[in-house]
């Protein structure tokens, strides 16, 4: 077997098909210095504290390359430190809204879902990426916004366009910035917040609520606003996309996993933290030392690069007995860390965790083992973007002409 010290996480096929290495590195020690020169933070306790540490492990950078300057407005959330991250973090909390706007979202989200399923089944199948998955989160996610459902699939192609450039450095993310590269796009954004600062009615959605809670005796300039929409579509789309499809996938080739859901629906937000904790959408976070200091035992010098391996934690024996089973029975089971942890704990975890229950539970009213199949020729590949895990297309075809919709 490779060296598994010789891990590369950029590498899709490896990141994609990390399980057997990241157990090796697990039980080499809680933290490993990889050959690349990468510090892998692979066990649950490790991974943990450099989440909640914040100041000694910096976000800084986040995944993109050294030395290369980025304007405030074209930054992640992710990648922000103390003093800036505080307050436009509490911004995208308000845009993201929490449990309450999550509950309120809820009919939409069910209304839509069985819409969207019931049209995929009429034509006895298709993906259940594009037809089903990501065409919801399309829609809440615009929902969410204020854009006009009918602007949800121009909005998603700009999202991938600036995923993309963000994630491997392409050719459109320009010194420029966004507003150069994605002129379009940004002028989309824009002309959405204009809008709704000129118009009289206040609206529920989140425009209206990152403006309230801004600067007080201050209007929070545009390009601001801009940046937390632009981050809640950047972080809200492809994730809950990958959950569904990670799940979905799951239970097509689980029939018993199926049937135990479709007969116990209690079991439902058990199986979405199940399929969040062994398959995370987001595989790895990035942090850098701000000084020296141990971890686990190990000394690290400032300046190391350490590689939150979510997907390799969340597989912990010592935090959760059988780590590899998709378990519903699990009693109070620690949080798992796909939703990251500490100072920069994802702003939309109620929203995806409702969306993707909602789209389960339609998909098992709908659908009984066996009536669903794999398409013949189909074949699980992943979306090819570096620390990001979720099926680019999960082919279905009803094998009965109508199925049970209870
Ligand atoms: C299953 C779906 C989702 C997963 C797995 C996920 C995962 C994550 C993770 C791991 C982080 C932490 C990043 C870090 O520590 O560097 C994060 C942060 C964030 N997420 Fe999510 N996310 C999901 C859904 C959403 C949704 C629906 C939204 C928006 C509506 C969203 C917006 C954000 C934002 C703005 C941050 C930055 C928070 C900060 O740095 O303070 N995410 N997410």
């Amino acid at each position: 077997m490779k060296d598994p010290r010789s891990f590369n996480p950029f590498d899709l096929a490896e990141a994609h098909d990390m399980w057997d290495v990241a157990a090796e590195l697990r039980r080499e020690a809680p933290v490993v210095h990889l050959t690349n020169g990468f510090v892998f933070a692979g066990r649950y306790e490790p991974a943990r504290q450099v989440l909640l540490d914040s100041e000694t492990f910096m976000a800084k950078g986040g995944f993109r390359a050294d030395g290369r300057y980025v304007p405030m407005e074209d930054r992640n959330i992710g990648e922000l430190d103390p003093p800036e991250h505080g307050p436009i973090r509490q911004l995208a909390r308000s845009g993201a809204g929490g449990p309450g706007v999550a509950e309120s979202l809820r009919p939409f989200v069910r209304q839509h879902a069985e819409r969207l399923l019931d049209s995929l089944m009429e034509n006895g199948g298709g993906d259940l990426i594009t037809g089903f998955g990501l065409a919801l989160t399309n829609l809440v996610i615009a929902q969410l916004l204020g854009v006009p459902l009918e602007h949800s699939p121009r909005l998603a192609r700009w999202t991938e366009e600036v995923v993309s450039a963000n994630t491997t450095g392409g050719p459109k993310d320009s010194a420029g910035g966004r507003a150069e590269s994605f002129p379009e796009f940004i002028e989309y954004v824009d002309g959405l917040i204009r809008a709704r600062l000129s118009a009289d009615d206040a609206a529920h959605d989140a425009i209206t609520r990152i403006v309230q809670s801004g600067i007080e005796d201050a209007d929070l300039p545009i390009p601001i606003i801009r940046m937390i929409l632009v981050n809640l579509l950047l972080g809200g789309t492809a994730t809950t996309r990958d959950t569904i499809g990670n799940l979905l996938h799951e239970l097509i080739v689980r029939p018993e996993l199926h049937e135990r859901l479709r007969s116990d629906r209690g079991r439902v937000p058990a199986a979405v933290e199940e399929s969040l904790r062994l398959a995370p959408p987001v595989l790895f976070l990035l942090r850098t030392t701000a000084k020296e200091t141990a971890l686990a035992g190990v000394s690290l010098a400032a300046g190391e690069r350490v590689l939150v391996a979510i997907a390799s934690a969340n597989r912990d024996v010592q935090a959760y007995p059988a780590p590899d089973t998709f378990s519903l029975d699990r009693v109070d089971p620690l949080p798992h860390l796909s939703f990251g942890h500490g100072a920069h704990l994802c702003v939309g975890a109620a929203l995806s965790r409702m969306e993707v229950q909602e789209a389960l539970d339609v998909f098992l009213d709908r659908i009984a083992p066996g009536e669903l199949a794999l398409a013949a020729d189909f074949e699980l590949a992943h979306v090819p973007v570096p620390f990001l895990f979720g099926p680019q297309s999960v082919d279905v075809l009803l094998t009965k002409e109508k199925p049970n919709v209870r």
